[in-house]
């Protein structure tokens, strides 16, 4: 039995008073609507609000995570920041390989895997996300393109590793545009990527790890989602940004 995730990407939004303020509010009607929920539920803010953020979840069952890592532990890489920079603060979990860095940074399969590596190597949790484009989905080569960033996103990692690895499966397509895919279509490629760690990592494995749904997730079409039998969870952009709708989406997960 897979436990849930829900995982809020907050993106480039909210100063540190604004995250703040919602940390505040998301963990304050969790205790008071919802103890009982079983989803691990993280939240991943701008990098300079993780101190606090650790801080403010304290005693709660709200993990933060980083929305980036560089893939080397130190040097001369202005502006970046190391997984174990991130570890420092408390934050336990890491976004690596979003469609937004790949697209607009540059991000390839094999920067991810360095990423993933060097955040094992820190203790983190990785959320790492795969997903085709519009384009590569209409001329049927998502598979391929899916099967691609599996490999080599996964290159170097070890089945011990996998332990600490939550996949993300994001169509660009659906993201921030209110179009999801259906439950049916996100169904088929989560098996289709619990098949490919299958063969990468053997069963075991392959049953053990999560694989979130993202991709205009809301309130009202979450629990059909996470109802698929190979959906465990989801990773939020716009509906993390609204406590009420987010905590809609935890509830949704159990
Ligand atoms: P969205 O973003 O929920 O706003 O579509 C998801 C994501 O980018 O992680």
């Amino acid at each position: 039995m897979r436990n849930k995730i829900v995982a809020g990407n907050w993106k480039m939004h909210k100063t540190l008073t604004e995250s703040q303020a919602l940390i505040t509010e998301i963990r304050g009607i969790i205790r008071d609507e919802f103890r009982a929920n079983t989803a691990e539920v993280v939240v991943c803010p701008t990098t300079l609000a993780l101190p606090s953020s650790v801080k403010l979840v304290e005693g709660s069952s709200i993990f933060v995570g980083a929305q980036n890592v560089h893939q080397e532990t130190q040097g001369a890489f202005t502006g970046e920041i190391s997984a174990a920079m991130i570890a420092s603060v408390g934050a336990t979990h890491v976004i690596v390989g979003h469609s937004e860095r790949r697209q607009y940074f540059n991000e390839t399969n094999s920067a991810c895997a360095l990423k993933n590596k060097s955040s094992f190597a820190a203790g983190l949790t990785v959320l790492y996300c795969v997903g085709e484009t519009l384009e590569e989905r209409e001329t049927e080569q998502h598979w391929a393109v899916i099967e691609k960033q599996i490999e080599e996103g996964l290159t170097g990692i070890t089945s011990e590793e996998m332990h600490k690895m939550v996949i993300a499966y994001e169509p660009v397509w659906a993201i921030g545009t209110g179009k999801t895919a259906s439950s049916a279509q996100a169904q088929e490629v989560h098996a289709f990527i619990r098949s490919l760690l299958n063969k990468k990592f053997g069963e075991p494995v392959a049953e053990a790890t999560r694989i979130l749904y993202g991709g205009s997730v809301k309130p009202d079409n979450a629990a059909e989602l996470f109802a698929q039998p190979d959906i465990d969870g989801g990773l939020i952009g716009g509906a993390s940004l609204k406590a009420r709708d987010f905590f809609e989406i935890v509830k949704a997960a159990g």
